[in-house]
C-alpha cells in the first residue's frame, strides 16, 4: 500500500474510453499516433478516486444539527430524539424524483470536480417501499445523466422510520418481505443490470438501530434476491458486524471505530475490504478515530470513503479524508491514495474495471496541478484536480485553484 508505481516521465494511451498502454511518454509515443494529447508536463496524473460509501442522494439539510452538536449534543442523542437520518427521510419523502436528481446532480458536480469518477450510492433516507424505490430511481436517472458512474446499494435498513417506532422487528420484515424484493425488480429493468454494475444490500448496524441478528435477516434476504452485502458495522457501538460481515462474505464492512483489535486478523483472512470513513470522525467534532493504521498492518485490504450525507459527514471531497486520514489515522500520502483508487475499487465490487492506470481498464484519469502525488494530502483545503477524464473524455478542465 505505500507504493503507487510512479512512472516518471510517464503516459497513458487511451482508446474508446479505455487505456489501452502506460509506460515511459518515449515509448507510448514511438508506439501510438495519438489524434488528441494533452500535455501533463510538470505535473501528476492518477487514476480517478473511488468514493466507496455515501449517501449522496438526499434532500434538505441538517444544519440546524450541527449547531445542536455545538452545543453537546451527540449524533445518537439526535437520532434518538427523531431527528437525524429521520429528520432527512421526511425531506427526501416530501421531495420528487426529480428534485431528488437535481439537488444530487449539484453534489455529484462538486464530486467529480474534486476528482472522484466512480461513487457507490445507497438509498436509506426513504425507509418506505414507495420512497426507497423513488430513491433507486433518482440513482438510476444520475447514473444516466451525470459523467460519475454510480453503483447502487439499497438501504432500507438505514433507521426504523417513525410509523415503526419500537416495531423494529416489524420494520425488517418490511424491509424483508417487500422492500428487497421490489429493489430486486427494479433493478432487473434497470440499466444497471445491462452494464453488470453490481448491486449492494447495505444495513446500519447499531445499538439502538438495527441488531446483528436483525442485520443478518436483511443482508441474508438481500442475497436471496441478488445484491451482495455491505455493512455499516463498528461505529459507535461493537454489535460483532465484522464476524458477520466476513460471514456472510460481504464486498466491504464500514466504519470500524470501535472494532476490537482482535478482530483484525478475522478480517484480514477474508476478502471483505475495510471501508473508514474518518470525515465522520472529523465532522463529529471526535479525537476518535478508525485504528486504519493497525488495519493496514493487520493485512486488511483498506479503503477510505467520504460517507457523504447531510448529518454526519457534509463533504464531497476525497482529497479532504486523504488529509485527515495521512494525520490522524497515520497512513502515508501513498497509501491514502491507494485506499481512495485501487482498495476503494475492490470495495465496490469493481477492482478489476477501475482503480488503477492498467491496460484494459476504464480511462478514468486524473491530472493533478502538482509534481509530487503526496501534495494531494499534504495541504488541504484547496482542490489540486486541473483535470477529469472520464471513460477517456474531458470532462473538467482547468478548474483547479492551485
Ligand atoms: O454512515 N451511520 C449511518 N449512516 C450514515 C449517516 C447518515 C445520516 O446521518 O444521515 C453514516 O454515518
Ligand atoms: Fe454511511
Amino acid at each position: 500500500m505505500a507504493d503507487v508505481g510512479i512512472i516518471e516521465d510517464g503516459a497513458v494511451a487511451v482508446q474508446d474510453g479505455q487505456i489501452l498502454a502506460v509506460g515511459p511518454s518515449a515509448e507510448l509515443l514511438a508506439r501510438y499516433a495519438a489524434r488528441t494529447t494533452l500535455d501533463a508536463a510538470g505535473k501528476v496524473v492518477t487514476p480517478g478516486f473511488v468514493d466507496a460509501h455515501t449517501h449522496v442522494v438526499y434532500a434538505g439539510d441538517r444544519v440546524a444539527e450541527f449547531e445542536m452538536r455545538i452545543k453537546g449534543a451527540t449524533y445518537m442523542e439526535i437520532m434518538a430524539a427523531g431527528g437525524g437520518i429521520v429528520s432527512t427521510m421526511r425531506a427526501v419523502r416530501a421531495a420528487t424524483a426529480a428534485q431528488l436528481a437535481a439537488e444530487t446532480h449539484a453534489r455529484l458536480d462538486e464530486m467529480l470536480a474534486l476528482g472522484t469518477t466512480t461513487a457507490e450510492v445507497k438509498t436509506g433516507y426513504g425507509l418506505s417501499v414507495k420512497a426507497e424505490l423513488k430513491l433507486l430511481r433518482a440513482i438510476a436517472q444520475l447514473h444516466d445523466d451525470h459523467p460519475m458512474t454510480l453503483i447502487p446499494t439499497f438501504l432500507g435498513a438505514h433507521a426504523v422510520p417513525p410509523e415503526y417506532q419500537g416495531r423494529t422487528d416489524a420494520y425488517v420484515d418490511l424491509v424483508v418481505n417487500e422492500m428487497i424484493p421490489a429493489a430486486a425488480s427494479w433493478r432487473a429493468s434497470s440499466s444497471f443490470v445491462r452494464e453488470k454494475t453490481p448491486f449492494f444490500c447495505d444495513v446500519f448496524c447499531e445499538a439502538g438501530v438495527f441488531d446483528a441478528a436483525q442485520s443478518r435477516r436483511v443482508l441474508e434476504a438481500g442475497r436471496a434476491h441478488g445484491m451482495t452485502p455491505k455493512i455499516h458495522a463498528d461505529e459507535f457501538e461493537n454489535l460483532g458486524g465484522v464476524a458477520l460481515a466476513v460471514a456472510l462474505r460481504a464486498t466491504s464492512v464500514d466504519h470500524l471505530d470501535v472494532t476490537p483489535k482482535e478482530e483484525f486478523a478475522r478480517l484480514a483472512a477474508s476478502d471483505t475490504v475495510g471501508v473508514v470513513l474518518p470525515a465522520v470522525n472529523f465532522n463529529l467534532g471526535g479525537c476518535h478515530f478508525a485504528d486504519a493504521r493497525g488495519l493496514i498492518d493487520a493485512g486488511v485490504v483498506l479503503a477510505l470513503a467520504t460517507d457523504i450525507n447531510p448529518g454526519s459527514a457534509p463533504t464531497p471531497s476525497m482529497p479532504m479524508v486523504m488529509a485527515i486520514a495521512t494525520r490522524y489515522q497515520k497512513l502515508l500520502p501513498a497509501e491514502a491514495l491507494n485506499a481512495s483508487t485501487i482498495n476503494a475499487a475492490y470495495a465496490v465490487g469493481l477492482g478489476h474495471r477501475i482503480g488503477s492506470l492498467q491496460a484494459g481498464k476504464r480511462a478514468d484519469i486524473l491530472i493533478l496541478a502538482t509534481s509530487d502525488y503526496r501534495h494531494l494530502a499534504y495541504e488541504f483545503g484547496k482542490n489540486f484536480v486541473a483535470t477529469v477524464i472520464k471513460e477517456g473524455k474531458v470532462v473538467i478542465e482547468g478548474d483547479a485553484i492551485a
